[in-house]
């Protein structure tokens, strides 16, 4: 299939697997490239800059592939030192850089002069339009299904995905709520130029994560994730268990005056324990409403093949007929 994002980033098919907190190590990320898709690996997972410069280079030794980098942006308090990230993709030759979190201004003139190109994650259409402005290339619609951080305006992507191709000139992917054909068929019916999956590529067998995890979204339906941090308005989707339960009385005895500190320990080095040792009641992990529509934990190219499969069928066999009659 051909789209702007496929012609963008040199990639077989429109599939993109967002940077996700220890899960995206070499491992997915090449697997993923393999298959025609773009594979991620997460930066910031990376302890430090020379980490990721040998992540990258062992995922540049399990596929001859475009893959890329996410660079999460984090409140400036916290901000580790992103000019030597930047400076290990640029070293290790990587071409991609999905940036998220706050906006990535600053620095994009370090990444164009390096000749990456950008797709900035968006939850709303103003952002997506400041990404344009600023000089992204593409934009990755988060909707308010998405798991991990939808943002504080809860726009479902039934209508956020319209609403983007109404203003948007860049090409922009689909991404929360993505799981199968259907999802990319309808994205693009919606405007968009290919789908971003998260929790999807978690139940693959290449995720390098613990077994419990991929068990855990295989049992999960689209009625079991939960949105914690809201009074710190840094809302996250993140599946339900007894850390977050916990979390949540919290909030809901605090209220308003709920501050980052009385639920520290539900959501700081968290995913270390869930996703290495399979703690699965460690605390908070992302997670999105899609897992209602994971049955299987397939290869990373099973996956990507059954979904182009079925995306062809939609349009030609049942979308045609409809037609036709
Ligand atoms: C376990 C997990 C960890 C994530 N970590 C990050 C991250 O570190 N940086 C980031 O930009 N997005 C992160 N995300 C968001 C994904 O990149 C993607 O936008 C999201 O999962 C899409 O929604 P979906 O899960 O419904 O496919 C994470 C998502 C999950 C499920």
């Amino acid at each position: 299939m051909k789209t702007r994002i496929t012609e963008l980033f040199g990639i077989k098919h429109p599939i993109i697997q967002g940077g996700m907190h220890f899960v995206g190590f070499a491992e997915l990320a090449a697997a993923v490239s393999s298959a025609g898709g773009l594979g991620i690996i997460t930066g910031l997972t990376q302890k430090t800059p020379e980490l990721l410069a040998k992540e990258i280079a062992k995922c540049r030794d399990m596929t001859d592939k475009p893959f890329g980098v996410n660079l999460t942006f984090l409140p400036s308090f916290s901000a580790p030192p992103y000019p030597e990230y930047i400076a290990a993709i640029r070293e290790g030759g990587v071409k991609v850089v999905e940036t998220a979190g706050r906006s990535p201004e600053q620095y994009m003139p370090a990444l164009k002069q390096a000749g990456i190109k950008v797709i900035h994650k968006c939850t709303s259409v103003r952002h997506s339009l400041k990404a344009e402005k600023i000089g992204c290339d593409a934009v990755s619609v988060d909707g308010f299904e998405c798991g991990g951080h939808p943002g504080e305006d809860d726009i479902p992507n039934m209508i956020l995905l319209p609403r983007a191709a109404d203003e948007l000139k860049i090409p922009f992917v689909a991404s929360g709520g993505m799981a199968d054909a259907r999802s990319l068929v309808a994205s693009l019916a919606m405007g968009a130029e290919g789908m971003n999956m998260g929790t999807r590529f978690i139940a693959t067998k290449e995720a390098p994560v613990h077994d419990n995890v991929k068990q855990a979204i295989l049992q999960a339906s689209e009625l079991d994730t939960r949105l914690i941090m809201r009074p710190i308005r840094n809302t996250e989707r993140v599946l339900k268990n007894t850390g977050v339960d916990k979390l949540l009385e919290i909030e809901r005895e605090k209220g308003a005056k709920t501050t980052i500190q009385d639920i520290h320990d539900l959501v700081a080095g968290v995913y270390p324990r869930v996703m290495l040792e399979g703690d699965m009641d460690a605390g908070a992990w992302s997670c999105g409403m899609v897992a209602g529509l994971i049955y299987d934990i397939p290869t990373v190219r099973e996956l990507i093949d059954r979904i182009m499969d079925e995306a062809e069928k939609l349009v030609r066999i049942r979308l045609e007929r409809m037609l036709a009659a």
